[in-house]
């Protein structure tokens, strides 16, 4: 081989190998949008709630009821059995149960964001499985145990409970829900845009305007699920009495662990292992020695 050939080949060589490098460099960084793709075609794909065209629900005025409602989750855990309930339009009434009793499912049952396996949920007497699902849950506000906000601004995260809320309603909500003391804090107020996903606030902060984004829907039926857990007793004291203020034509049901916002309930459903296992007041409760409720005050010290 002369001398010109040797280089020739090398060279050629070095190009194939740096070829080699590039195209394994390439199908690297093909990975980073192809994970990204894959998750937004998943929401994509992700099959739309189909509006059942049904009936649209007249405003409620009654209440909501259960009807031998069983729940099985898709994977076969019953979560609910044989739920028998009336829960009428003026009341505060409280789910107490320990962790899995099924307080959450039961909720998620009457904006139909669940489907009972056997038996009905009736709003006023109608079949919730017949109401068309945006007059359904127009008129339900559900604060979430898992709180979620976004990253625009308080106005905006607030605007999309109620897009038509005034200013004057939204810093009523803001007042009731104790947030005002860290909105004055904020360089714009509600103006201020929160971090991803709220993180700016603490949890405590986003819990509360969470609160504050369920009582500006003005919703016949507002559920909060274990909405005082980030919440000092005092500001939970002062939620409480503007909630029972704004109660006498709402149905406000609570799913809580502390003593103080159960007892003030007008009713408490105990829940246990998927069963109503008590649904009366606090007082009549503490007083019968067979009430399980009772068992569970006692030994969770409450
Ligand atoms: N998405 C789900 N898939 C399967 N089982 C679930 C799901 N969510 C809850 N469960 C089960 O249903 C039961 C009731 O849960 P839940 O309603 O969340 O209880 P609670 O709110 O009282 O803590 C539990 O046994 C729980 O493990
Ligand atoms: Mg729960």
């Amino acid at each position: 081989m002369t001398p010109g050939d040797f280089f020739l080949l090398f060279g050629i060589f070095y190009q194939m190998v740096q070829s080699g490098i590039d195209i394994g460099g390439f199908w690297i960084h093909l990975q980073e949008p192809v994970a990204a793709m894959r998750r937004v075609y998943f929401f994509l794909d992700y099959d739309v709630e189909a509006d059942r065209k049904g009936m649209p629900l007249p405003p409620v005025r009654q209440g909501v009821e259960f009807e031998n409602v069983s729940f099985d989750y898709p994977d076969g855990r019953n979560a609910l059995n044989e739920v028998n309930l009336v829960l009428p339009v003026g009341e505060l009434v409280a789910f107490v149960g320990p962790t899995g009793a099924g307080k959450t499912s039961l909720a998620y049952l009457i904006p139909a964001f669940l489907t009972p396996t056997r038996g009905r949920v009736l709003i006023d007497g109608r079949d919730v499985a017949h109401a068309s699902l945006d007059s359904l849950r127009a008129q339900i506000a559900y604060v979430f145990q898992e709180h979620l906000l976004l990253s625009e601004t308080i106005r905006e995260n607030l605007l999309l409970a109620n897009p038509q809320a005034t200013e004057a309603e939204m810093y009523s909500a803001l007042e009731t829900a104790s947030c005002l003391d860290f909105i004055d804090a904020l360089p714009a107020r509600i103006d201020t845009p929160l971090g991803r996903s709220g993180n700016t606030l603490s949890v405590g902060q986003q819990q509360r305007l969470c609160i504050a984004r369920g009582l500006i829907r003005e919703a016949r039926i507002l559920i909060l699920d274990e909405p005082t857990a980030a919440l000092d007793p005092q500001t939970e004291n002062a939620l409480l009495g503007a909630i029972l203020r704004a109660k006498r034509d709402r149905l406000v049901i609570v799913i809580a662990h502390r003593l103080s916002t159960i007892r003030r309930a007008d009713r408490i459903i105990f829940l246990e292992k998927g069963e109503v296992a008590d649904n009366d007041s606090h007082d009549a409760l503490m007083a019968d020695p067979a009430s399980r409720y009772r068992r569970f005050v006692e030994l969770q010290g409450l």
